[in-house]
């Protein structure tokens, strides 16, 4: 298997271009279920998961063309309405399919996702909004069988804040009879960008981006093309990249607007930071103190920069709690971190990171999951030495050539096939 050997001491400078989104690419490729014709998507990014999505599309009939990054997907009648577990089981993501084919084919037989290294993941609150909305639903031999005449329109309450499951009712919700008000609602840039694509479709959707989505079902829905949004989770990765080298990186194509609490804690912690247009730029600063941060759904700290954040915090002046919130197992990537020399005391949900610059030597250390990956990287970046990151495919889920990418930003990393 592959791993990402990286040797740390260098000062990162340069500027880097952020890919599409991957958590915005996902629910979008799930959107196109929802109407026939030819969906075209600029600013995709080649990514693994991208890969399995289309993957299903594909079985499920449809036609899907990746060239560069733009992804053209054709919808034709389907050939089946299942998302097998082989495929589900590899990506949660496909739990998305459910909503649109339930909308349009009165009909799904999706395989459920099972839990991950991060946590169960549990999609109850999907399947208790799809009811909510008139459809039949009963579990098979562990695959989600549902079926619906037509779907209507109904009040959605969600008693935790979820983004798939408001991604999966938002869709469902489009072609049902009336409208649906979903409250508490998840307010990430990706369910925003959801709701732009299905507008354009011809949707009639309000309120995106609150706590609070209205949607006044249509008849049909049509393809239409759409730029995907950049990448927040890989624009504040780099950005960190740079600090916990101590250098000055600029990351382009980035928005401030979908990150302001990574911005404000990085400047609680003493960076400078600023943004022209679509670029972010972080000063290299010789010191940052410790802060703490609590993990919660956007505007708040996104749970997806956890690890990447603790990272830094090891290099820190001072000591920074670090509360995660949103899943009961994200600390796997701490182990990993103290085996490199750092100092942190995990609790449950709450680890404490007594930081110290120069304090990391390279050591082998074991990707578990995606975000813990980047962790892990950023973590080698900084040590001294040769620090030998396993299982490096779970980085390819979701980053676009990372290492091609702190490689122009100066960084000794290559990746090598005899990881374990
Ligand atoms: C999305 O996952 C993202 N994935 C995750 O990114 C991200 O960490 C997460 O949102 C939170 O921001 C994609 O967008 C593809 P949730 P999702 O439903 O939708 C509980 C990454 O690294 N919950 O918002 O699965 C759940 O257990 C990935 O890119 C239920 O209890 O997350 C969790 O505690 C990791 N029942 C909380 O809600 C449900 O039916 C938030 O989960 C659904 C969720």
């Amino acid at each position: 298997m592959d791993a990402m050997i990286v040797r740390g001491g260098r000062v990162l400078n340069g500027e880097v271009e952020v890919s599409g989104a991957k958590n915005a690419a996902l629910p979008l490729i799930f959107s196109t279920l929802l109407a026939s014709g030819e969906h075209v998507f600029f600013n995709t990014p080649r990514l693994n998961d991208i890969q399995s999505a289309c993957q299903l599309l594909n079985l499920f009939g449809c036609e899907t063309k990746h060239d560069g990054h733009v992804l053209r997907i054709k919808v034709k009648p389907l050939k089946s309405l299942e998302a097998h577990y082989d495929v589900v089981r590899k990506m949660r993501a496909s739990i998305l399919c459910l909503g649109p084919l339930i909308a349009r084919y009165g009909k799904a037989h999706v395989s459920l996702p099972g839990g991950c290294a991060i946590g169960t993941r549990p999609i109850d609150l999907h399947l208790e909004g799809i009811k909510a909305l008139g459809a039949e639903v009963a579990m098979e031999n562990g695959y989600v069988v549902a079926s619906a005449k037509k779907l209507t329109g109904a009040n959605v309450l969600f008693e935790t804040t979820t983004v798939g499951g408001t991604e999966n009712i938002m869709m469902a919700a489009t072609l049902a009879d009336g409208i649906t008000r979903i409250e508490n609602a998840a307010k990430e840039p990706e369910i925003v960008d959801l709701a732009n694509y299905l507008n354009k479709m011809g949707a009639e959707i309000s309120g995106a981006g609150t706590s609070i989505i209205t949607i006044k079902g249509v008849s049909s829905l049509k393809a239409a093309e759409h730029e995907i949004i950049p990448d927040r989770i890989e624009a504040g990765t780099l950005l960190i990249a740079g600090a916990i080298t101590g250098g000055t990186v600029t990351v382009k194509k980035s928005r401030l607007d979908h990150m302001p609490a990574v911005i404000e804690k990085m400047c609680e912690a003493g960076f400078s930071i600023h943004a022209e247009r679509d670029a972010i730029t972080i000063e290299k600063a010789a010191t940052w103190r410790g802060v703490d941060i609590t993990t919660a759904p956007h505007p708040a700290f996104p749970t997806d920069l956890q690890a990447q954040f603790m990272a830094l915090m090891t290099q820190a002046e001072g000591t920074s709690v670090i509360t995660e919130t949103i899943f009961e197992n994200r600390f796997m990537h701490v182990q990993e971190l103290v085996r490199l020399g750092a100092n942190i005391t995990p609790k449950t949900r709450v680890a404490v990171v007594r930081g110290s610059r120069g304090g990391l030597e390279g050591a082998p250390v074991m990707a578990t999951d995606l975000r813990a990956s980047a962790c892990l990287v950023l973590a080698g970046l900084a040590a001294k030495g040769e620090t030998k990151v396993n299982r490096i495919y779970h980085l390819d889920r979701g980053y676009e050539h990372l290492e091609t990418k702190l490689q122009r930003l100066g960084a000794d990393i290559q990746r090598t096939g005899n990881g374990s």
